[in-house]
């Protein structure tokens, strides 16, 4: 049996769908799910990471978990070592923690020295472990959906610097394979997308996905931060507009990794906005 934390978000709804297709027995962890849900295969039940015995009782008869940190536990919480052994408690072997990309590009990120904890507390646990880094997500422009509704527009920062961004289901298809083989084990993957794409050309493949023209008017740096700051804490968005704008070198390389596990190219952006289209409609 798998477990799926974060199970109504953009990876763990994909994952959990996807452990469901191959045959597995899942249990879909969040704490606004309701256990009354049901899909074939899957059970659904309710628990709060911040609370480590409420998850080992969640988790128990796992033998692998998919661990995401969401929103203010990828900031706070239980310490990692906590929570890896409610875990093991609950008898789960296996673990693939979804990490990020910017916790290795951006140590000074809010967000880093707590995945980066994560990571080491995992190494060192004696379960068997693998590790995701992606880069940013592709369904980051659902923060576009309204004014796209509303206006055909989006106002956003940085209109042609390009970054090879992810979609949320190949990371799904990635930690899907993690958790049903052992080929993966003892490995850290960065995963990106199949080459960098700008917002300008995101806005455009929309449009297109859409059939009807996105303008793009670009927003300045200060502009970007009081919008973007009103649905993400100040440090996060600060690091968020860093990368946005003047990404490393290392966080606009495509990487092999998808195609390594995955056995086929990332997806590009214009396929999960033809998936996406009806939230922007
Ligand atoms: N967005 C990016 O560009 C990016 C880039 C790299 C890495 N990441 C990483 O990706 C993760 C976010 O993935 P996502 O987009 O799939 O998430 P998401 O769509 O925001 O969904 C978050 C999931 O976690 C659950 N959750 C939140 N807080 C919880 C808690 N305290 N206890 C139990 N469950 C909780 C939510 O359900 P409930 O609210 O019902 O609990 C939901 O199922 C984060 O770890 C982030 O660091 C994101």
């Amino acid at each position: 049996m798998i477990v799926v934390t974060g199970a109504t978000g953009n990876v763990g709804e994909a994952l959990v769908q996807g452990l469901a297709a191959r045959g597995e027995k899942v249990v879909a962890l969040s704490r606004g799910v309701k256990e009354s849900r049901h899909r074939e295969g899957v059970e659904y039940r309710r628990a709060d990471l911040s609370d480590s015995d409420e998850l080992a009782a969640a988790a128990a008869g796992g033998d692998a978990l998919f661990l995401l940190l969401s929103g203010e536990q990828g900031v706070f919480g239980p310490p990692p070592s906590e929570v890896l052994r409610a875990i093991e408690r609950a008898g789960v072997r296996k673990v693939v923690l979804l990490g990020s990309q910017s916790a290795e590009t951006r140590p000074g990120n809010a967000a880093a020295p707590r995945i980066t904890a994560f990571e080491a507390a995992l190494r060192d646990s004696g379960l068997t472990w693998t590790i995701l880094r992606p880069s940013g997500f592709f369904s980051n422009t659902f923060a576009w959906a309204e004014s796209v509704r509303a206006q055909r527009a989006v106002h956003w920062p940085f209109g042609d610097i390009a970054l090879p961004q992810i979609d949320p289901s190949d990371i799904a298809e990635a930690a899907a394979a993690a958790l049903c083989s052992d080929e993966h084990a003892g490995h850290a993957y960065t995963l990106t997308g199949p080459e960098p794409i700008s917002p300008r050309e995101q806005v455009r493949d929309l449009g297109r996905a859409l059939g009807e023209p996105i303008t793009f008017h670009e927003l300045t740096r200060a502009q970007a931060f009081s919008a973007i700051s009103e649905y993400m804490p100040a440090p996060v968005a600060e690091v968020t507009l860093s990368i946005l704008g003047t990404p490393t070198p290392a966080e606009q390389q495509v990487s092999p990794d998808v195609e390594k596990v995955l056995g086929r190219p990332a997806t590009p952006f214009a396929s999960w906005a033809a998936r996406h289209a009806d939230a922007f409609r």
